[in-house]
């Protein structure tokens, strides 16, 4: 498939003398909108075409690039809610922080939808607990897949949200390697975000932020209120290579062999292994370390293995090997193990 960006970008002049910021002066891929890079905030040119072609890839009416991270895309869709009138929005209770920041910024509500902690892990919230907080809210939004491969009642959040006439938001910060899969938000959601950096081949901070059923405009505005002036052309470049990227199946297949031979959570995403070591984290942690093996995180029970499809077949037997070394200690069973790295606790 074409790379809009990335061609633009190689297609640049052989002499090009930069009297334009950024202030390193070496041009290559790194410049700002000029003449022939088209303009992140009306785009006309290699930014709208790759938009479009990513709006496409997502199912969404429109898509919107970010060179700011999930975050300013979790700002945006709260926005396009205040926009729309909305004061209110129901949410996992350990959302990201991004969550109940938008809202207290932005004058809103946060629900919050109740999480069992199961094993040391939030669990999603029931379809019940998702009811109760959508009746005190005007608008849903989930978390989903989360950090540890749990997915969302998404069916359910659809079909409530419908019937109380609600629009439905997820937070997909971990999700975009899944498009074009059943569980993929934009099967979903009016709005939702795409963290596209997290699980396919992007640079930090690379995203899309999306809308359909009739929510472009606002999003549009909203997203303008949000991103940077000084977008990151190889940031840009690389969400639409990343969502370009084709499936890697023998990989996500590896993924799940590992985790049957390992014990691992059993979850539905082959993109995190959760490997349970309770209070041998990290002893586990620092052995893998010194074997040049870095995991995610260690949230003090689990370590959390991220893979992506540009994970190599012998990273994943390396890592397989030494975990079949490492003991396993005690896992606390109820409360999150005071290491949940970046989720907020109910507000
Ligand atoms: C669920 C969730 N949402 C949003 C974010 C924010 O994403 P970013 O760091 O790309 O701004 C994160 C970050 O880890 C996250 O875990």
């Amino acid at each position: 498939m074409k790379l809009h960006i990335a061609d633009m970008l190689r297609g640049q002049a052989k002499e090009h003398i930069s009297f334009h910021t950024p202030g390193h002066k070496r041009t290559g891929g790194d410049i700002t909108e000029l003449s022939y890079s088209d303009n992140l905030y009306n785009p006309r040119g290699a930014i709208a075409e790759a938009e479009r072609d990513i709006a496409r890839i997502l199912g969404a009416e429109r898509s919107f690039l970010l060179t700011d991270g999930s975050t300013a895309g979790v700002f945006s869709m709260i926005y396009a809610l205040r926009l729309s009138g909305r004061r209110s929005v129901a949410a996992n209770a350990y959302s990201h922080p991004s969550v109940s920041h938008a809202c207290k910024a932005l004058g809103m509500d946060f629900v919050p939808a109740e999480q069992e902690v199961a094993y040391g892990i939030p669990r999603q919230p029931s379809a019940e607990a998702l009811s109760r907080a959508l009746e005190r809210a005007d608008a849903l939004l989930l978390t989903s897949p989360d950090y540890y491969g749990f997915f969302a009642s998404l069916k359910e959040a659809r079909s409530l949200c419908l019937a109380a006439k609600k629009p439905l938001l997820i937070d997909g910060a971990h999700g975009a390697h899944l498009h074009g899969c059943p569980l993929h938000a934009g099967n979903f959601a009016d709005l939702w975000v795409d963290g596209v950096h997290k699980s396919l081949p992007a640079f930090t901070q690379g995203a899309a932020v999306s809308a359909r059923n009739g929510w472009s405009e606002s999003l549009a505005e909203a997203v303008h209120t949000f991103r940077t002036t000084s977008p990151s052309y190889p940031i840009m470049a690389s969400v639409e290579y990343g969502l370009k990227y084709p499936r890697n199946e023998a990989i996500e297949q590896a993924s799940e062999a590992l985790k049957r031979r390992h014990g691992c959570l059993k979850n539905d995403d082959w993109t995190k292994i959760v490997v349970p070591f309770g209070d041998r984290c990290g002893a586990a942690q620092a052995f893998l370390e010194s074997h040049g093996v870095y995991p995610e995180f260690n949230d003090g029970n689990y370590l959390m293995f991220y893979l992506s499809p540009c994970t190599k077949p012998e990273e994943l037997e390396r890592l397989s090997a030494l975990l079949a070394e490492l003991p396993r200690g005690e896992v606390h069973l109820d409360a999150p193990a005071g290491g949940i790295p970046i989720y907020s606790e109910a507000p």
